[in-house]
């Protein structure tokens, strides 16, 4: 493992980015970062009232700028929100530093631990939010689902068995 490189984590909510990230930082004596966690600290603000004060396209933009600088370090764990890689820009910037990661789960199982985790995520307000988080993964599938990236299923999985599939794959691939 080069320490010149950074990991990145992507997949939709409720995959489990942070927990594992956290988790595989402190295996490989890595940095972690959460850039919902930076955006909300460079904001001042938490995402959701980003969301609700500011709209989707501020917080996007917060995106880009914490993304801009982390990509001039190495050695991190960068667990993204969900739709950071939406942006092309974002995500080729950041595949430039390092393996991309991509986490998946089903549909239901993906709720339940956005339910449980009791934060709020304003994309899944709706009447329906398992049709509505359908939809938006359906939306995302192109974006997450490339040959580039390192899909790792996570279903059923224990955060400590995601961030050993991981590991597994950085031998394997000789990262
Ligand atoms: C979002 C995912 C969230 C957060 C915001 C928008 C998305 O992060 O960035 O609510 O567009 O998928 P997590 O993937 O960490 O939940």
């Amino acid at each position: 493992m080069s320490e010149q490189n950074n990991i990145i984590l992507t997949g939709f909510m409720g995959t489990g980015k942070s927990t594992v990230g956290r988790a595989l930082a402190q295996e490989l004596g890595y940095v972690f970062v959460d850039t919902d966690n930076l955006v909300a600290q460079r904001a001042g603000k938490p995402v959701t009232l980003i969301f609700a004060e500011d709209g989707e396209r501020t917080f996007r933009d917060w995106e880009a700028s914490v993304t801009e600088d982390l990509v001039t370090h190495r050695g991190l764990v960068i667990a993204t929100g969900g739709g950071l890689f939406t942006s092309e820009r974002n995500a080729e910037m950041l595949e430039a530093t390092g393996p991309v990661f991509c986490l998946a789960a089903k549909p239901k199982e993906l709720l339940k631990r956005i339910q449980a985790s009791g934060e709020h995520r304003p994309l899944l307000d709706a009447e329906n939010p398992l049709q509505r988080l359908e939809e938006l993964l359906a939306e995302r599938d192109p974006i997450y689902k490339k040959d580039k990236y390192t899909q790792i299923d996570t279903s059923g999985k224990k955060p400590a068995g995601v961030v050993k599939a991981i590991l597994n794959e950085l031998k394997k691939q000789e990262i």
